[in-house]
């Protein structure tokens, strides 16, 4: 594991994206995982903006994103298709077919996981999964739970998870209670993890992922067994960490 202690959110941000862009040059059709909350939305500007100055090329980079809310249209405001669109999608030169998230309007819901698997698998797999961390330590919608779920499905979100994305609308009943996610085998396979934290109010919680026990009551602690996982973090989020 390889820590890299940012100055703040928006070094934490600059350096995440070069992290993202040296997997982009090293491999121009590089298949990126992606993630949307607050955290990733500065690594975004910062590689929208290297595209702008030309020193970015993603018409080849193909995307697979770890997760959406069951029953959100894509157009819906706070689906997450809606979100890598508007923050991502639409102001680099990534064709859109190239870009895939899961569809939580499916109607078969145990398929769409089934496909969207079956879609990674056909990419050849993940090179760069970027993930953000939840307060309860989640990564993707996996919350924490008995056992870990391996492949994509349908997740019951936890109430603090509900509270804390009711931010995003207009108040908590309109927060989709469910969501479809990319599973911990799906993420953990991917060739390189970046986890990318800021802020004191996550400092706790990052510290249970990477030094704690490995357990699904806090689902980013199987990052510790990942064998290429890049940690970008603020000095507010790693205060505890001596390194
Ligand atoms: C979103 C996702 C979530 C977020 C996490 C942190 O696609 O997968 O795991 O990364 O909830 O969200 P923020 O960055 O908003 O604190």
């Amino acid at each position: 594991m390889r820590i890299i202690k940012a100055k703040d959110y928006v070094d934490m941000s600059r350096k995440a994206a070069n992290v993202i862009s040296a997997q982009v040059i090293l491999k121009s059709n590089a298949v990126l995982g992606l993630a949307t909350g607050s955290t990733v939305l500065g690594t975004y500007d910062q590689l929208v903006e290297w595209y702008q100055k030309g020193d970015i090329d993603f018409s080849c980079v193909r995307t697979v994103n770890l997760d959406e809310y069951i029953g959100l249209s894509e157009q819906a405001e706070q689906s997450y298709r809606h979100y890598m669109e508007v923050n991502f999608f639409h102001k680099i030169n990534i064709t859109s077919t190239n870009t895939h998230l899961p569809n939580g309007m499916a109607t078969n819901l145990d398929e769409e996981c089934k496909r969207y698997d079956r879609l990674i698998e056909s990419l050849g797999g993940i090179d760069l999964q970027l993930l953000g961390l939840g307060h309860n330590g989640h990564i993707g919608f996996n919350e924490p739970n008995e056992a870990f779920e391996k492949l994509t499905h349908c997740v019951e979100l936890k109430e603090s998870t509900i509270q804390a994305n009711t931010r995003f609308f207009e108040d908590e009943t309109s927060v989709p209670r469910r969501a479809l996610t990319m599973g911990i085998k799906s993420i953990m396979q991917a060739k390189r993890i970046l986890l990318c934290v800021s802020g004191v109010q996550k400092a706790s919680v990052l510290q249970q992922v990477l030094t704690g026990p490995v357990t699904p009551a806090v689902p980013g602690s199987i990052l510790q067994m990942h064998p290429n996982l890049t940690v970008v973090a603020d000095e507010e989020a790693l205060s505890w960490y001596q390194g």
